[in-house]
């Protein structure tokens, strides 16, 4: 049986089926393994593995941890009644008729930020005037219907991984402060801060970035000094405000202090660094990379909400979750009636979202893509309800390919 359990119940003679982060978030050459000694329990409490999935056929039963299916039917139901008790505002607005809009702003935001990479690069200075006038555009199209920004995340060329993520952070804090009512130059600070937070990346060597197999220890420590090089990028431009300097600084540290450059705990990191570290962790495992494909969105909140007081602060992981919602836009999902579809578009009942339904998996062939919108009755658009989440591989279909 695969059941989770807290890393500082294991013993050796576990086998370790996962170790609940990324690969490169942990120490050791394989992503599965028995533990042998209590040495190697430290090393994962050194690198911050605070739970892992064991495997109970293949090693010691350790510890009163529920079953993989156990928790994840706990972590699904937690989800559900965070972004359910006191619902944010949904968008009014059909996501379709924010569509062209929302293309444009990412459009300029791709051009912008190439460009600012490429003024960096060289020396020069941000142009600030530019990036505050694209971020009133976002804030333009978030603030009309925030799903049709967040459906074009989860449409990225693998190789542009590191511009696509910089602009799509800075869409989750925009989002974020826009609906924390932040004023307007935090919100716009917070969003500069996003597309920001990995400008040290610059001066990381390109092999190490887009390195397919697993970084040695030396290159892993060049990949973390990212953080720190944003102190240099930054001296070179003054108008930067604070706040994204500590966003750079401070984004991969983690509440409970087994994070990085510093090592900071709790308070002593900036807020806009912990808002940062949840949309950053969100978007960097939903996009697919040149070694792997990225997972879920679904999936990215399970793991949100696995981190809550321990990697993230607990307020803004369940503020994220509210944001983003069950069925977040791009999800794929499988109705009642064995229809499969995509997230197009939330209502204010975020259990009855509408969905672009492509296959009928009950007569197993293709169906022409229509929306129904699961708030309404049958008869007029609905009448139909979500069972399951599916996973975009298993029905090969471009995101792209199913906009209109
Ligand atoms: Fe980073
Ligand atoms: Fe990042």
């Amino acid at each position: 049986m695969i059941k989770k359990v807290r890393t500082e119940d294991l013993k050796p003679g576990v086998f370790v089926h996962h170790f609940n982060c990324g690969w490169n978030r942990h120490p050791f050459l394989l992503n599965q393994k028995r533990i042998k000694s209590d040495k190697t329990i430290q090393r994962m409490l050194d690198w911050g593995i605070c739970e892992v999935l064991i495997d109970t056929d293949k090693g010691l039963d350790v510890g009163e941890g529920p079953s993989l299916a156990e928790a994840a039917r706990a972590t699904d139901t937690a989800i559900t009644e965070i972004a359910t008790t006191a619902p944010l505002p949904r968008p009014h607005i059909p996501t379709h008729q924010e569509m062209a809009r929302a293309r444009k702003v990412r459009h300029e935001a791709m051009f912008f930020v190439h460009d600012m990479m490429e003024d960096i690069r060289q020396g020069k200075k941000i142009k600030m005037d530019q990036a505050y006038a694209m971020m009133d555009a976002m804030e333009i199209s978030i603030d009309t219907n925030r799903d049709a920004l967040m459906y074009l995340m989860r449409i990225r060329k693998k190789d542009e991984y590191t511009m696509m993520h910089s602009i799509n952070v800075g869409v989750l804090l925009l989002t974020m402060a826009t609906l924390l009512r932040l004023k307007r130059e935090s919100r716009l600070h917070l969003a500069l801060g996003g597309l920001l937070h990995d400008v040290g990346k610059v001066k990381v060597p390109a092999q190490i970035l887009k390195k397919p197999e697993k970084l040695s220890p030396e290159e892993f420590v060049e990949m973390q000094r990212h953080a720190l090089y944003a102190q240099g990028i930054f001296a070179t431009s003054r108008e930067v405000p604070p706040e994204a300097l500590q966003m750079a600084l401070q984004h991969h540290e983690r509440i409970d202090g087994s994070g990085y450059p510093f090592g900071l705990k709790g308070d002593a990191i900036s807020i806009a660094a912990q808002m940062t570290a949840v949309a950053d962790v969100y978007d960097a495992l939903t996009a697919d990379r040149c070694y792997r494909d990225g997972v879920s969105p679904i999936d990215g909140l399970r793991f949100i909400y696995g981190g809550c007081g321990t990697h993230f602060n607990r307020k803004f992981a369940h503020f994220f979750i509210k944001a983003i919602g069950v069925y977040p836009v791009g999800s794929f999902v499988r109705l009642e009636s064995g229809l499969i579809g995509i997230v197009v578009g939330s209502n204010p009942d975020l259990l009855r979202p509408v969905v672009r339904v492509f296959y009928n998996d009950s007569r197993g062939w293709p169906v022409a893509l229509r929306d129904i919108d699961l708030a309404k009755p049958l008869g007029h658009g609905g009448g139909d309800r979500i069972v399951s989440h599916e996973t975009a591989n298993k029905w090969k279909v471009d995101p792209l390919t199913l906009l209109r």
